[in-house]
C-alpha cells in the first residue's frame, strides 16, 4: 500500500502547489514594483516546478502500483484507461496543459529575442490556467479521498485562492480602458 498512498499524497500537494504557482501568477501580473515581482515571479516558478516533479512521482506511482490496473498508455491515449476512465482522461489532460505550460515557460528565456514566440507565449501560458482547472476537476472525481471533510477542505481552498487572486488582478484595472490602477 506504501506506493498507493505515496501516489495520492503527491497528488494533493501536486494540487496545492499548482494552486500556488497559479495563485502567484496573477498577484504578479497585478504588481507593478520590480523587486515584488521578482520574487513572486521566482515563489512561482519555484511552486510550478515542485508540482511538476510532484506530479511525475504521482503518476509513477499509480502506474507502479497494484492496487489499480492503470497502463503508461494512458498518457498517450487519456481515453484509454480501464480505472475510473474519464477521471483519468481529465487527469491526463490537466498534466498536457500543465507540461506544455512548463516547456514554453522554459522556452521563453532562451528565446526571448523573438518577437513571434513573445507574442504567443502569453496565449501558449493559458495552458497553465486550463491544466490547473483540469487537475481540480481531476481531484474531485478520482480521489478515494475526495468526499472527506479535509479533501474538500483543501480543494475548496484552491478554487477559493485562485478565485481570490483572480479577483485581486480584476481590482488593479480600471475599466473601461484596461488602465491599472496600482
Ligand atoms: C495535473 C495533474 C494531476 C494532479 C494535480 C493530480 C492530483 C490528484 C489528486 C489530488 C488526487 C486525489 C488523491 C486522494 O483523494 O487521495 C488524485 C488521484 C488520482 N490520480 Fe491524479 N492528478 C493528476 C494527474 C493524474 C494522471 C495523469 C493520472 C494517471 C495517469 C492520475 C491518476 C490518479 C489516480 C489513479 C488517483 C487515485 C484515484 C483513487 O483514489 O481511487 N492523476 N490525483
Amino acid at each position: 500500500m506504501t506506493l498507493w498512498y505515496v501516489a495520492r499524497a503527491a497528488g494533493v500537494v501536486a494540487m496545492i502547489m499548482f494552486t500556488l504557482a497559479a495563485t502567484l501568477g496573477m498577484v504578479t501580473s497585478a504588481n507593478r514594483k520590480p523587486e515584488r515581482r521578482f520574487w513572486l515571479q521566482y515563489v512561482h516558478r519555484s511552486a510550478a516546478v515542485t508540482g511538476l516533479v510532484l506530479l511525475g512521482a504521482h503518476v509513477f506511482a499509480v502506474i507502479a502500483d497494484s492496487n489499480v490496473a492503470i497502463s503508461p498508455t494512458v498518457l498517450l491515449w487519456p481515453f484509454g484507461s480501464g480505472y475510473r476512465p474519464f477521471a483519468m482522461a481529465v487527469g491526463t489532460l490537466a498534466l498536457y496543459g500543465l507540461v506544455l505550460a512548463a516547456v514554453a515557460g522554459a522556452a521563453r528565456g532562451r528565446l526571448a529575442h523573438s518577437q513571434a514566440f513573445s507574442k504567443y507565449w502569453r496565449s501558449i501560458h493559458i495552458a497553465a490556467s486550463v491544466g490547473w482547472l483540469l487537475s481540480i476537476g481531476h481531484a474531485l472525481l478520482a480521489g478515494t479521498d475526495r468526499s472527506t471533510p479535509w479533501m474538500l477542505a483543501i480543494t475548496v481552498g484552491c478554487l477559493a485562492a485562485v478565485a481570490g487572486a483572480g479577483m485581486y488582478r480584476a481590482s488593479t484595472y480600471s475599466a473601461p480602458n484596461l488602465v491599472r490602477t496600482r
